[in-house]
């Protein structure tokens, strides 16, 4: 401190001098002369910052650091995943992408910038992700109800709109029912295409047979909303908002083992396996992976081509006409699926839908099982087999 007085005061004088030459000033201004400024830059180097104060890193505060961190390490935070840049060539994310693939788009979906709610009107520059804005924006409070692909306006609880809008896909059921209209069942048709239902359909599969996101086959009935047990009552109940991860101290509070992998309840074998001590997961995944084995019989035998399913390139089903187990390649692109009937674009469409989300198992294990039951029974019948034979349980 005595430093800082001996620096300051011999300039506040020499300014005085400067201005002031007529005034009579305090006695020791002729004693201590005006510094002159390379002496002044000597001292500024051997300043140092006061005792108190926040100056080490480790001390400063930083609010909101837990939810920042967790926040950066996430998908949402991700900013060279594909889901954030798939436009980057284009230079901008067009409206029909917009909503779910940046910050900007979801607040414009919602009219939170200041336009017009209920569509984005203008493509949005690319380089955003899921930011804090997405999510915490004081206009979401507003938002009551959030429009499923079906067209169901579903009811929303204060903090739900964000996470339901974006994972709820972008088909439902009824893309496929329009598209197969009223064709015979087993009939190929050129103008028929692979539906994509989107990427992980979480909300969707959560609505179960009321959302009705999936194909839904004539006279069946379909497991609705999945609730779970009370707390569980939204998508945050079981992901932390921020690292979006499941913790499994979550679901230990209720299931004996906490590991999510290892959860089951029922006492059905859905998959035949007759294993009880499995997860519901894996009956799941088996169910899923026999109805991929009867998409391929069925393309083979009834529609003619084989097909070939590579999640890694769009339309993700390819033809495989001369049946040696390679996609078919033309001029150097793969040859997407070109022999859909409406019974095999539906039973591919379910089962896109459902291994698109890799939770479905705890969204809505029902509804998935259903979903993937009727789609085998359907094309085991043209197979002429009966499912019964296979020991799968709805
Ligand atoms: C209703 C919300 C929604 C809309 C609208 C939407 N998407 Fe997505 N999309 C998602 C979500 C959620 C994911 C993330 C899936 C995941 O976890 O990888 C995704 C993922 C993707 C991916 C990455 C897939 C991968 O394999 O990693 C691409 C590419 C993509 N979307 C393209 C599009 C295009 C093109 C449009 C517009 C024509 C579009 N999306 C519109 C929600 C949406
Ligand atoms: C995908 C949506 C989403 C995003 C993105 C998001 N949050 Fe959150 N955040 C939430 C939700 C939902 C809650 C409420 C959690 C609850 O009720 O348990 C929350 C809670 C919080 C809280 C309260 C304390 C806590 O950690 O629970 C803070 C602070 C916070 N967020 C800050 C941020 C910041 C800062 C960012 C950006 C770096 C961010 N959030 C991004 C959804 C989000
Ligand atoms: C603006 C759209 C949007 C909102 C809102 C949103 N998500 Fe996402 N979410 C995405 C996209 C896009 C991805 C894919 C990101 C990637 O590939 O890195 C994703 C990825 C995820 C993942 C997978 C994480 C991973 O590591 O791949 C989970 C889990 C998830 N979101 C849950 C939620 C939950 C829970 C909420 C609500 C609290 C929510 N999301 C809100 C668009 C959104
Ligand atoms: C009962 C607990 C529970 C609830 C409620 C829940 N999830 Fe999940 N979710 C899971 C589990 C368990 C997984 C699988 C995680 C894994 O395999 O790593 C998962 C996976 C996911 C994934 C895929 C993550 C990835 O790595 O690809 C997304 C996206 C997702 N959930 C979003 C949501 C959304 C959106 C909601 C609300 C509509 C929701 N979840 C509700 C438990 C839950
Ligand atoms: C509040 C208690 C509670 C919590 C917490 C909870 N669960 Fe559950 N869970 C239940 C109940 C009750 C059922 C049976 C619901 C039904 O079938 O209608 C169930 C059913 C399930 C099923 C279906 C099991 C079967 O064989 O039918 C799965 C899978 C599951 N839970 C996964 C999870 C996961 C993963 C978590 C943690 C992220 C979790 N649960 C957290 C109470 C809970």
């Amino acid at each position: 401190m005595s430093f800082k007085r001996k620096f300051f005061f011999p300039i506040l004088l020499g300014f005085s001098i400067a201005a002031k030459p007529s005034i009579s000033v305090a006695q020791e201004q002729s004693q201590e002369p005006v510094r002159d400024i390379e002496e002044i830059v000597e001292d500024l180097e051997l300043y140092v910052m006061p005792d108190a104060g926040p100056f080490r890193p480790d001390q400063i505060e930083i609010k909101n650091k837990l939810a920042i961190g967790e926040w950066a390490r996430s998908g949402h935070a991700l900013s060279t995943a594909e889901a954030f840049t798939h436009w980057d060539e284009e230079g901008e994310v067009p409206v029909a992408c917009a909503t779910c693939h940046s910050g900007a788009g979801f607040r414009a979906f919602y009219g939170l910038d200041g336009s017009d709610a209920g569509t984005v009107e203008a493509p949005v520059p690319t380089g955003g992700v899921v930011d804090c804005d997405t999510c915490h924006n004081p206009g979401l409070a507003a938002v009551e109800e959030v429009k499923f692909p079906s067209g169901l306006m579903h009811p929303i609880a204060p903090g739900e709109a964000s996470c339901l809008t974006c994972h709820q896909g972008r088909a439902s059921g009824l893309n496929i029912s329009a598209s197969v209209a009223d064709m015979a069942l087993d009939d190929t048709n050129v103008d028929l295409r692979f539906i994509n239902p989107h990427y992980a359909v979480a909300a969707s599969t959560w609505l179960g047979g009321y959302g009705g996101s999936g194909y839904h086959y004539d006279g069946k009935d379909y497991s609705g909303r999945f609730f779970h047990a009370r707390p569980v009552a939204t998508c945050v109940s079981c992901h932390d908002p921020h690292s979006l991860e499941v913790s499994q101290n979550t679901c230990m509070s209720c299931h004996e083992n906490g590991e999510p992998d290892s959860i089951r309840l029922s006492r059905v074998s859905y998959d035949g396996s007759g294993n009880l001590d499995q997860g519901l997961r894996t009956d799941v995944s088996h169910n899923a992976e026999r109805l991929m084995g009867f998409i391929q019989d069925y393309a083979e035998t009834v529609a003619g081509t084989a097909i070939l399913y590579d999640g890694h390139q769009y339309p993700y089903f390819f033809a495989d006409a001369n049946n040696d187990g390679q996609i078919d390649v033309n001029d150097g692109r793969s040859v997407a699926y070109n022999a859909w009937t409406p019974r095999l674009l539906k039973a591919a469409y379910n089962w896109k839908f459902v291994t698109t989300d890799k939770g479905a198992f705890a969204h809505n294990p029902h509804y998935v099982l259903e979903l993937l039951y009727d789609s085998s029974e359907d094309l085991l019948t043209a197979l002429g087999m009966d499912i019964m034979d296979t020991g799968m349980m709805r």
